[in-house]
This record gives C-alpha cells, structure tokens and sequence, in this order.
C-alpha cells in the first residue's frame, strides 16, 4: 500500500480544491485494505474513502486519513437466459464501465453515460441520469465493513437505494466498497424518452453504443466535463428537492411555469435548477467560485477556488431560495467538515 503525508488533494476531487490531507492511502488490492486496518498509526484518525472525488466538496483540510480505492478489474461471471453478470472492481472508471458495455454491445449502461467518478461510489449515492438509476442494474455490492475488517456481500434490496441516497451515504466511513455485482438486461430496451435524446441519435440505428453517444452529446452540452480547460464542478451540487403538496399547490398558482413532479406518495418533485435560476444564480460568479452558465444546478470552480468559497456561495444560494420559495435545498455531494445547515430539509426524510 502506497503511504503519502500531508499530500494536496487538488488532483483527488473533480472540484479540484487544493485541500490537503493528513495522509493519503492508496489501496490497489484486497490485502493493502487488510495492511492499512492493522496498522496501529491509523487506528485513531478519522477516514474518508475516496472513489474518482466527483462527489464531494471538501471545505477544508481533511486532518486523517483519506483512502484511495484503486482496486481494478471487470469480469463476465456468468450468463442466465435474460441476463449477464459482471463483476467490476470499485476502483475502475464508471464510464470506461459504460464505454467497455456498448463496446461489447451489452444494453442496460448506455443511459449512464459520461458520469465522472469511481465504479465504487455509484452505489453510494445511486448515481441516475437521463430515466436510469444504478439501483436498475445492481445485484449486490462487496464490501469490508470498516469497523470490524469483515468481508460481505449486501444484495441490492438490503442497498436501501432511494433518488441518490443508499445505506452506504446514510453511514459514511462504515463500508468500504470492494467490487460492484451488475445485472445486465440481454433484452436491449431503449430509454429515449429523456428530451434531447432522440433528437442526439438522428437516424443512427438505435444500439446501445448509439444511445451512449447520444448520451454523451446531451450530456456535454449541458454540463461541464472533466477536461482541463472545463471548471471543476461536482456534477449537481443539489438534490431535486420534494415538498408536500399544499405548498407546491401554492407555488404552482404564483409560478405556473413551474416544473414539477407528482410522487406516487402525493408529495411533489421541483426543479432546484429552475429555482436556482429563478433567484437569478445562473452564470453567476463570486471570484473563482460560480454557478454554470448551462446549467444552474452545478457549481463551478473557475481556477483558484477554496472548498470554503464554494460552500459560501452554495449557502448563499439555499438561503435565497428559501427565501423566495420556502423550499430548502440539500446538497447532492458530501460536504466535509459537515456544516450544520446542511440537517434543515423539507421533511423529505
Ligand atoms: N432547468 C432550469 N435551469 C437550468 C437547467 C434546468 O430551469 O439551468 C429546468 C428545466 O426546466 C428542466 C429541469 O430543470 O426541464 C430539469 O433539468 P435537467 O433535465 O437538466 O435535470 P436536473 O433535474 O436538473 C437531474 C440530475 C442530473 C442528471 C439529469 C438528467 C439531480 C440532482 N440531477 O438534473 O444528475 O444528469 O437529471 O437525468 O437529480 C448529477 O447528479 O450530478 C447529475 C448531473
């Protein structure tokens, strides 16, 4: 296992916050996670598992020990008539994943396309785009549970996958995620309906390449990719917020334009991008910290950034919004140090 001290994590988080770590472990095997929980200097300090870093916003230095899941490998386990199992360590690229798939002409990633971050921390917070959601193709996941060093398998159903939430983001630190066990459909039945999807396909045939390029295009055209000469962003920095209905009534008749959502539980979905921009956030930029001007969901660093600053003006935001919509929006990647605003919601859980 590869030991670093007092190492910048500028390179480790899609934001790329210039916050440092006490210590930077990088794990490639199953034994390197067995070496790094006996060894006695770690055994006090707090930890954080890091995948690709595209889901955290990091507001300070982190004073423990942060570890880095490098674990690497994709299997084909077996076949049954309606599906295929495949077995992907967490620290491979979650679209390199989707890229190997359609390559293979294997369906049931292609809606999945083009999200940044680790095999590893799609379950954690079920990564979703464009009608698909991990939570679809996920059998089960391997994990070393942190507290004991045990090894096991937790089958989809006990995940406890919700909209970007599972058991692994309600107890952080606790799990360390080894491999993911996917359940790919052989029947290829295409997600178009997302707006601008068929539109991006135009007359190719409709494979699951095809629909991961297409993907792709509407993808990039909305938010910021992972390229040097793109900011650094987090994709989303807000979950889509669910009031009750009383008050997305309310909202409805002083904002007939809203969009929104009806929720088989009678609560209703908003748009945080259409709030967002209707408090006149979009574009908007103090320093090097700002809100996209694509998209009013992603917060951007421009170059020089802190974790703090963007946390600042995130904060900002969920206050304005609060103000204009009573809504109160949460973050969508972890926000470390946890700041105690981050406990208010809308009584969504
Ligand atoms: N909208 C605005 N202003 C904007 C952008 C969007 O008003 O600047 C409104 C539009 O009315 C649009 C609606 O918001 O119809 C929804 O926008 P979009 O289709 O872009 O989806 P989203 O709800 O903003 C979610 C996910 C994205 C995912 C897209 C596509 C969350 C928090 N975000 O965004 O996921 O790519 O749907 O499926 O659920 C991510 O989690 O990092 C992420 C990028």
């Amino acid at each position: 296992m590869l030991i670093q001290e007092n190492v910048s994590l500028h390179e480790y988080n899609t934001f790329r916050v210039a916050a440092r770590a006490r210590f930077l472990v990088t794990l490639e095997t199953l034994e390197d996670i067995s070496c790094f929980l006996t060894d006695v200097r770690f055994h006090d300090l707090p930890r954080l598992i890091l995948g690709g870093g595209s889901n955290i916003l990091l507001r300070d230095d982190f004073t423990g020990v942060v570890l880095l899941v490098a674990l690497k490998g994709i299997e084909l386990l077996g076949e049954s008539e309606t599906h295929r199992f495949l077995a992907v360590a967490a620290g491979e690229n979650w679209h390199g994943l989707v890229r190997y798939t359609v390559e293979q002409g294997w369906a049931g990633l292609e809606n999945l396309s083009l999200i940044p971050g680790s095999v590893g921390a799609a379950p954690v917070q079920n990564i979703g785009a464009y009608g698909e959601e991990f939570a679809e193709v996920c059998a089960a996941v391997d994990v070393i549970d942190m507290t004991t060093g045990e090894t096991g398998i937790i089958t989809a159903e006990d995940c406890r996958f919700a909209y970007r939430d599972s058991r692994f983001k309600q107890a952080p630190g606790r799990y360390l995620i080894t491999s993911v066990l996917l359940r790919l459909p052989k029947r290829f039945v295409p997600k178009l309906d997302y707006p601008g999807v068929r539109e991006a396909l135009a007359d190719a045939e409709i494979t699951p390449r095809a629909v991961s390029d297409a993907i792709c295009a509407v993808r990039s055209s909305k938010l910021p990719g992972l390229e040097a000469d793109q900011p650094g962003s987090a994709g989303s920095f807000f979950q889509n917020p669910v009031i009750d209905a009383d008050h997305a009534a309310k909202l409805r008749e002083l904002h007939p334009n809203m969009p929104a959502w009806d929720m088989p539980d009678a609560r209703v979905k908003l748009s945080a991008a259409w709030l967002i921009e209707e408090c006149g956030w979009k574009g908007r930029r103090v320093g090097d910290a700002g809100v996209y001007e694509k998209h009013a969901l992603v917060l951007v660093n421009h170059a020089q950034a802190s974790g703090a600053e963007l946390w600042a003006l995130a904060a900002e935001i969920m206050q304005s919004v609060q103000a204009s919509f009573g809504v109160s929006l949460q973050p969508e990647p972890v926000v470390l140090p946890l700041p105690s605003s981050v406990c208010a919601s809308n009584g969504a859980r």
